[in-house]
């Protein structure tokens, strides 16, 4: 066995998910039609999936709308049976052990509260510390510090239908945590909040992941959380993993486009003094150009462009995560 395999706090091997949705006609004719002939089609949620995660990592899990994630996020946390292959959380198969697994887990899903909605904060930890018989030491002990980090102090007695969607997520997270998970699955848990409100949850993360050493999957689909969050990256694409590596190592293979913006003194028809750059766009004495971080420095870039050409202005954009990862996409068949 691999060593790896060993101390893996979650593994995914070949996983794969199918959902059967009914294609059904429409109208009179098409219920009489469907009584006879029912169609379905398969949607291959996941496919063939596997990877494996150590204890204390803070994975962003990536992908664009429908390629998966959510997904894997459920059956990782036991709401959904896989077609095939196997996964394991915590030494758990979490869809047969649903319930013994969900004590070594805190899941938030961005899109749906777990509170309830009508009762205050205070209220809905409550009802989770009695549900999942958290014991009392743990449960104070984790709401003075949540309640410190978070803020939550300001809000604790107002009902949860009443909190911006900012607030929610706080207490949203905390109430993930009140007993003491190991991993942590956290789905879109940033979707539609501000950048103060994203800002204070990515400290609040980097904390928990620090301290505690809480094993945590991110899906997102704001670059911003991975590039500030995550040591590594797995991307998903129509199911399938495409990438699954360190996101200093995704800069390194797939960052190495550079775009810069000169503004000339005086027009020129082509940049024929430069090998290997690639014009993409021109306005007037403007031009925007690529080149390759291999073939040129910037510095390099720079000065034989001052060497032969007049220029006023000029300015590197060098990619982020979120193009690196569009260019991702743009290479897949
Ligand atoms: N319960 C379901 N029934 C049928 N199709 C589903 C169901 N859940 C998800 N899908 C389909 O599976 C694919 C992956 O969905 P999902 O995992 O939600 O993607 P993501 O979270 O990455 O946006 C999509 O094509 C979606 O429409
Ligand atoms: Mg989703």
């Amino acid at each position: 066995m691999e060593p790896q395999a060993l101390s893996a706090i979650i593994s995914v091997e070949n996983l794969t998910k199918e959902f059967r949705v009914n294609e059904s006609k429409s109208g009179f004719m098409g219920s009489i039609k469907n009584l006879f002939s029912r169609k379905f089609r398969i949607i291959k949620a996941i496919e063939n999936l596997s990877f494996s995660i150590n204890p204390g990592e803070f994975v962003g899990y990536v992908g664009e709308n429908g390629a998966g994630k959510s997904t894997t996020i459920k059956i990782l946390t036991g709401i959904l049976f896989p077609s095939s292959g196997k996964a394991m959380v915590n030494n758990i198969t979490p869809y047969e052990n649903r319930i013994e697994n969900s004590k070594n887990i805190g899941v938030v899903f961005g899109q749906r509260s777990q509170l309830w909605w009508d009762l205050p904060v205070r209220e809905s930890f409550d009802l989770l510390k009695s549900i999942y018989r958290i014991p009392e030491r743990v449960f104070n002990k984790n709401i003075d510090h949540f309640i410190e980090i978070l803020n939550i102090n300001e809000f604790f007695d107002m009902p949860v239908r009443k909190l911006s969607l900012g607030q929610r997520m706080r207490c949203d997270l905390a109430a993930s945590l009140l007993h003491d998970p190991q991993i942590l699955f956290l789905d879109e848990p940033t979707i539609g909040l501000d950048v103060i409100a994203k800002d204070k949850i990515r400290k609040f993360l980097r904390e928990i992941n620090r301290e505690l050493n809480t094993t945590i999957i991110l899906t997102t689909h704001d670059m911003d959380d991975i590039e500030e969050l995550c040591r590594r990256i797995i991307i998903l694409d129509k199911g399938k993993s495409v990438f699954d590596d360190k996101l200093s190592t995704l800069k390194e293979q797939y960052g190495k486009e550079r775009e810069l913006e000169i503004e000339f003194s005086e027009h020129y028809n082509s940049l024929d003094k430069l090998n290997d750059v690639t014009i993409f766009g021109e306005d007037e004495n403007k031009k925007w150009i690529k080149y390759n971080s291999d073939v040129y420095t910037s510095g390099a870039i720079i000065s034989k462009i001052t060497e032969h050409y007049n220029i006023k202005d000029i300015s590197i954009h060098e990619p982020n995560v979120a193009d690196i990862v569009k260019t991702i996409y743009g290479k897949l068949p």
